[in-house]
């Protein structure tokens, strides 16, 4: 663990978070049958770009309806955090969403940010430190899918613990990860009597959904291949971009989005010394984005130790933001 800066606003943690490696990945996952990679591998530089890209497509209703449920609500929700609260998120990203919570919370606030790429979260952090200089701003390097031991300083800070889990990235979990995080996190609040703030995306009319995840832009789809695009500028692979294509489908009986990349003729592709042959029409699964009611939500989440609080939900039933309270 690195120690923090004096003279730096934010206390800068880096657990050195074990980066899994992208060629092992690519190579069991293009070994295995049906093929399928990873979704962490979309966030390099360029896919994180992408993201954000996609984030502000009127298609993806998401991000928006999000954002709008926390603003038109953050006087209830800081009056459900109490005063103050030490909010930790996890994959922080750029410290949007928590800017929106910052408004309207009241006393000695403080923040957490855990996110696995390192310079975003020490630019992310620096300039919400700047631009709130009474709050307290800790940034921890971590990868938050795995279990994280967190500094006890940071576990044993003043103020109730409130994680702040937003965008519906529980989603991306399948079942039993999912449940595993909801444990941990429920574990890292049992002792300060924390609650968790998590936004979930909500089952819904399935053209809205494909159409969220199938873009008219093909900003999705440019996200989705940029992952055969770091293979080949990465590890020297020959994927022919333009021989494969992006797919979304809605998994009804699972409740989920499954992002596929299509191989549009027979071909193999070499990455080093191996080459991995693919069947017309055969795909690579790349990624799940799981939809959930409000009752099935708060089921899973009871089931691991908390209780449901209070839920906020959009007019047209898109998006949740769900409190709840650890017993
Ligand atoms: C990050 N995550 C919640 C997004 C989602 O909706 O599952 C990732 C994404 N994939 C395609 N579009 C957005």
């Amino acid at each position: 663990m690195t120690a923090q800066n004096l003279s730096d606003p934010v206390a800068f943690y880096d657990l050195r978070p074990e980066n899994e490696n992208f060629a092992d990945a690519m190579r069991a996952g293009l070994s295995r049958y049906p093929k399928s990679l990873p979704c962490k591998f979309f966030y390099d530089q360029r896919g994180s770009k992408l993201f954000d890209q996609i984030c502000a497509l009127d298609e993806y209703y998401v991000t928006r309806t999000e954002t709008a449920l926390l603003i038109s609500n953050a006087a209830e929700i800081a009056s459900h955090l109490g005063r103050d609260c030490h909010l930790i998120e996890f994959g922080s990203g750029s410290s949007i969403k928590v800017g929106i919570l910052l408004t309207a919370l009241r006393g000695q606030v403080s923040y957490t940010a855990i996110d696995i790429s390192k310079d975003h979260l020490r630019a992310s952090t620096d300039a919400l430190a700047q631009k709130n200089p009474d709050l307290l701003v800790t940034a921890v390097c971590a990868d938050y899918t795995k279990p994280i031991d967190l500094p006890s300083e940071i576990v044993k800070q003043d103020g109730a613990p409130v994680v702040f889990f937003p965008g519906s990235s529980i989603g991306n979990f399948t079942a039993g990860p999912a449940l595993e995080f909801l444990a941990q996190t429920a574990d890292l609040l049992r002792p300060r009597n924390g609650g968790l703030l998590i936004g979930a995306d909500l089952k819904k009319d399935e053209d809205i959904l494909r159409a969220a995840y199938n873009d008219s832009r093909g900003i999705t789809a440019a996200f989705n291949l940029n992952l055969l695009v770091r293979a080949n500028a990465e590890l020297g692979a020959n994927f022919d971009i333009s021989a494969f294509h992006h797919d979304a489908i809605y998994n009804a009986s699972l409740g989920r989005i499954e992002m596929y990349l299509v191989s549009d003729r027979q071909q193999s592709v070499k990455i080093g010394s191996s080459s991995y042959s693919f069947a017309e029409g055969e795909a690579i699964h790349t990624e799940n984005s799981h939809k959930y009611g409000v009752e099935q939500f708060q089921a899973m989440a009871s089931a691991v130790g908390f209780e449901p609080v209070k839920v906020w939900i959009d007019e047209e039933n898109l998006f949740s933001v769900h409190f709840l309270r650890v017993i």
